[in-house]
């Protein structure tokens, strides 16, 4: 039987130049696989805990030498000699020595890099690639991509509140053309940003960050974009949103200040969504209420859930107990999935694994901070929910993903499935 033989973490850094933990773990038979630790900016206040220095000497406090030290020192001497094929054991054991719900004693960072790079060591070990070893031999479906184009709130300094404006190439037969879609629409965009005076520099995620007339204007060049780079808006390429409304949400309701539309109760939010689906072609809308508005996810589900995805991203930060009171309550159709909100690939898939149960979607997701570990494509393609958010067609740390997923796409070859779960309009 294969065993860990070491287990050790380092500092690297992030795409923002922020640094993350990186995970290298080594077997007895020789295998050696690594994983990098993503991190985000809008992040939900019930996330599993990402361990921070706070020694402002360094990286103004954003070191990660805490978690560097709770894997070297904590886990790796624990789960030396285990069976690398023992994902939830491993994950469980690490779980324990944390002891917190959060996750807050050794760090969700920590704790997330040892349990991804396990996986991928034992993956390596049995020469199976990672979709295969995580998803089984019937992982055979690639997942359509959302790509974020446009980029406002906490991820670009623009007058746009609202987060993520994503194109999603739902016509497109198989995941290279889907690609080909999403790459020439942003590039369409680009020239008409570039026609208008606009910047074309690009926020996190790599979508352009303009300084608009209005959070519409970004539907309306979206739009504008799909149709001059040849395809047709909502049949080929369609559109998905991403306020990420926690971010603008204030005890005087949400206030959407930077494009000086005011402030706005839940229910002028759900209205505002209700007249944008019948002005563009919207197919997932995530986030566009608070993460403790309960209600208005369930009002909002209750009267847009039949017509769009209604995707809950910091509502339930791929937490399972939050997931099943999101089921209980109706309060969306859809789940955004990041390992690091919950800190373990097995709870991960736990979460999945309750999505599936209610007939729920569920889209794998990157951070907007992010490395050129691809992890999240292989995860997509062995959890077979048919979607994944990996940002826009630029900037190498979300290319990395969609590279990968072409290369999965060759080598499925035939078997090989883009199967969309979001109907074309
Ligand atoms: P984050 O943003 O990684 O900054 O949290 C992504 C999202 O809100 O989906
Ligand atoms: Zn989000």
């Amino acid at each position: 039987m294969t065993r860990i033989e070491t287990i050790e973490a380092y500092e690297i850094l992030d795409s923002r130049g922020n640094p993350t933990v990186r995970v290298s773990v080594e077997l007895d038979d020789g295998t050696f696989a690594g994983a990098s630790v993503p991190s985000g900016a809008s992040t939900g206040t019930r996330e599993a805990v990402e361990l921070r220095d706070g020694d402002v000497t360094r990286y103004g406090g954003k070191g990660v030498l805490k978690a560097v030290a709770a894997v070297n020192e904590v886990i790796a001497p624990q789960l030396g000699g285990c069976d690398p094929s023992h994902q939830r054991e491993i994950d469980e054991l690490m779980l324990n020595l944390d002891g917190t719900p959060t996750k807050g004693k050794l760090g969700a960072n920590a704790i997330l890099g040892v349990s991804m790079a396990v996986a991928r060591a034992a993956a390596y070990s049995m020469r199976l690639p990672l979709y295969t070893y995580l998803g089984g031999l019937a992982s055979t479906r690639l997942p359509m991509p959302m790509m974020n184009v446009l980029n406002g709130g906490k991820h670009a300094d623009n007058n746009i509140d609202f987060q993520e404006f994503m194109i999603v190439p739902v016509g497109a037969p198989t995941f290279a053309e889907a690609l080909r879609y999403g790459a020439e629409t942003f590039h369409s965009l680009a020239k008409l940003l570039k026609a208008k005076g606009y910047s074309t520099a690009v926020g996190d995620e790599g979508g352009f960050a303009p300084h608009l007339e209005s959070n519409e204007e970004a539907c309306e060049l979206i739009v504008k974009a799909i149709e001059e780079a040849g395809f047709r808006p909502g049949r080929d390429v369609a559109i998905a949103l991403d306020p990420a409304a926690s971010s603008f949400f204030t005890k005087d309701g949400y206030v959407l200040s930077r494009s000086g539309m005011g402030n706005k109760s839940s229910d002028e939010l759900i209205d505002l969504f209700d007249r944008w689906l019948d002005l563009y072609p919207i197919v997932s809308l995530e986030d566009c209420l608070d993460e403790n508005d309960w209600s208005g996810f369930s009002s909002m589900t209750a009267e847009l859930g039949g017509r769009v995805q209604i995707v809950g991203d910091d509502i339930f930060v791929t937490n399972p107990d939050l997931i099943r009171r999101g089921v209980e309550e109706g309060a969306a159709n859809a789940v955004l999935i990041k390992l690091n909100q919950i800190g373990t690939v097995t709870e991960t898939i736990q979460a999945i694994d309750i999505c599936r149960s209610a007939g729920w979607r569920y889209v794998i997701s990157h951070r907007s901070g992010e490395t050129e570990d691809s992890f999240i494509a292989d995860f997509a393609v062995a959890m077979g929910g048919g979607q994944i958010k990996a940002g826009s067609v630029c900037r190498s740390e979300r290319i990395a993903k969609y590279n990968r997923l072409l290369e999965i796409e060759m080598e499925l070859g035939a078997s090989a499935v883009l199967q969309c779960a979001l109907k074309p309009l």
